[in-house]
């Protein structure tokens, strides 16, 4: 049989994931999975409906509505919504507070939930978002907990916006990422939590080429490859 080989990286806002994740990916030949795209996408749907995004029942009854569909050009993740390639829609900064609080709504996780497990049983995935080693992808051949502290994700966000011209401040982004902590590990459904058998890896004192070269040499003793 052939037997595919699952990658979960769970962890906070702004550890770092998707960029390792990708890296990761890249270099070990397998897909990139970025399931916060999934729930930004539901999040963005609800705005386009003016569907209020904490609101359980508008946002449930959207989804028999909805489609959305990954797919990849030249190795990168492209989402789309009903046929709409959002993809760089739901980068923007209203989509990630929307996707916080859609991604509590239990329907939501359930809607999601087989696109996910789809994936990842065709193909050799690194998976990234909040419950895929607990949840998602129990099972999986390695798992991470990728961390670092909530200033050191701040600060880093601070800087990738201050390099794309943007006029940005420390305070607020530093507030949001506290306050999308906080919903992320309180909510009743799936909370971001590392799983018992997940190694932790914490970035703060780590460079991001280091991060990366850590999470490969994890993932290449792990699967043995
Ligand atoms: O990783 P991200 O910032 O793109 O994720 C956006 C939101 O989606 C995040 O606040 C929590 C939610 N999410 C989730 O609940 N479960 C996942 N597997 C991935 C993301």
């Amino acid at each position: 049989m052939n037997q595919v080989k699952n990658i979960a990286i769970d962890g906070p806002a702004g550890a770092g994931k998707s960029t390792i994740a990708r890296m990761v990916s890249q270099r070990l030949g397998f897909l990139y999975v970025d399931t916060g795209a999934l729930y930004r996408s539901i999040g963005v749907c609800a705005l386009r409906n003016g569907v209020k995004t904490d609101d359980a029942n508008g946002v449930e009854a959207l989804l028999p509505r909805v489609k959305v569909e990954l797919k990849f050009v030249d190795g990168v993740q492209h989402v789309f919504l009903n046929g709409d390639d959002v993809s760089e829609e739901i980068r923007k900064p209203e989509a990630s507070m929307a996707a916080s609080n859609v991604s509590a709504i239990p329907a939501v996780r359930a809607f999601l939930f087989d696109l996910q497990r789809e994936m990842a049983a065709q193909n050799n995935v690194v998976m990234d978002g909040r419950d895929i080693g607990t949840v998602v992808l129990p099972d999986a051949d390695l798992k991470i907990f990728l961390t670092a502290s909530p200033e050191e994700r701040a600060r880093r966000r601070f800087n990738e916006m201050k390099d794309k011209g943007m006029d940005v401040e420390f305070a607020p982004l530093l507030e949001e990422i506290k306050q999308r902590d906080y919903n992320d590990s309180h909510r009743a459904i799936a909370p971001l939590k590392q799983a018992q058998d997940a190694v932790l890896v914490d970035t703060t004192e780590n460079t991001l080429e280091e991060s990366i070269a850590r999470v490969e040499a994890l993932a290449r003793e792990r699967l043995g490859l």
